[in-house]
């Protein structure tokens, strides 16, 4: 099976595997762990940050940094399909007392104009009050689609004069990276907080960081124990992560080749292809993904009438092109 439903279906490779058995490890909790010291400092470093948190998934490290820039009662303001609205289960009006509201762009990006509209000022008792905008780089649900940097900055310039923080939720903030060529410390000056996951397209089996302040993170620790999930020899994650850092991050160019490829077999406008993932329209989502399966190609429906491709480090340029003719069969009516 060629398996493009995520990049999270990786496996460790036999260097990462060596490098985690490697590892030297400790007790987490107590801050002795030094593999998992080591990836927080290279992190932070690498975005320009002063601390990170190594949490065991990015739907944790979003909930961590939003969590320290808002306060119960107040509002983050986000893409109507963003992760944190989406897909983390509400984790972050059930836990951390915030209502979201949104704005829609479909290519994900933030709207400066629609962001504006949106914010709303400390009214005390009458209005909930924004303390918070959250954009996505890459943007998930919108096809891996990458934020223009003239937009970020933009978006802190707004955001300084309203008063109000940025989350920026970076799972695949190393595919804008190679997509673009801006640096990653670039990607991350919009930003107060930010999440970047290991587990993704850099194939790490798990793995996140939060990136904030040295306050936030201090904050962060206390709350990622209070959610049970502080852990001990992580290390042995951690050393998975520093390999993908260093041997994973310039060949994800090739994951974005593979990615347009496939879009053009799939009749998908390949200039929407920013980066490794490849939206297909189609009349019915589960028809195709079962097509696609009996020709041994494994895609996913994330809506009735939309299926997702996701190229990635297991997926070869042979395997793009098997996988470009299947689907391209599964297509043909
Ligand atoms: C944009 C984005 N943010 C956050 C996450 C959450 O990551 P995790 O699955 O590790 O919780 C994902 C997962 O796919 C994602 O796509």
């Amino acid at each position: 099976m060629i398996d493009l439903r995520s990049d999270t279906v990786t496996t460790p490779s036999e260097g990462m595997r060596r490098a985690m058995s490697a590892a030297d490890v400790g007790d987490d909790v107590y801050g002795e762990d030094p593999t998992v010291r080591a990836l927080e400092v290279k992190v932070a470093d690498l975005f320009g940050f002063e601390a990170a948190l190594f949490t065991v998934t990015g739907s944790l490290a979003n909930l961590l940094a939003v969590r320290t820039l808002v306060e119960p009662g107040t509002e983050v303001l986000c893409e109507a399909g963003a992760h944190i609205a989406r897909a983390e289960l509400g984790a972050h009006g059930a836990i951390s007392g915030l209502t979201m509201r949104t704005w829609s762009d479909p290519r994900g990006h933030a709207d400066l104009e629609a962001i504006d509209a949106l914010v709303a000022p400390d009214l005390g008792p009458f209005l909930v009050r924004t303390a918070c905008v959250s954009v996505e780089n890459t943007h998930n649900f919108a096809g891996g689609r990458v934020q223009p940097l003239d937009t970020l900055t933009g978006l802190r310039e707004l955001a300084d004069r309203h008063g109000v923080t940025v989350h920026l939720d970076g799972a695949r903030v190393w595919n804008a990276h190679v997509a673009t060529g801006a640096s990653l410390a670039q990607l991350a000056t919009c930003a107060d907080t930010m999440a970047v996951c290991l587990s993704k397209g850099l194939g790490a089996p798990v793995g996140s960081l939060m990136l904030a302040g040295a306050d936030e993170i201090a904050q962060a620790r206390v709350w990622r124990k209070r959610l049970g999930a502080g852990w001990r020899q992580a290390g042995l994650l951690a050393a998975a992560g520093l390999y993908a850092l260093d041997h994973h991050i310039a060949r994800l160019a090739d994951d974005h080749e593979h990615a347009r490829l496939i879009a053009k077999a799939a009749g998908a406008a390949v200039e929407t292809v920013d980066t490794n993932i490849v939206v297909i329209q189609t009349a019915d989502a589960a028809g195709l993904v079962e097509r696609c399966r009996q020709g041994g190609v494994m895609v996913g429906a994330v809506g009735p009438r939309v299926v997702r491709a996701v190229t990635h480090l297991d997926i070869s340029r042979d395997d793009a092109i098997k996988a470009a003719e299947v689907i391209a069969s599964a297509l043909r009516p």
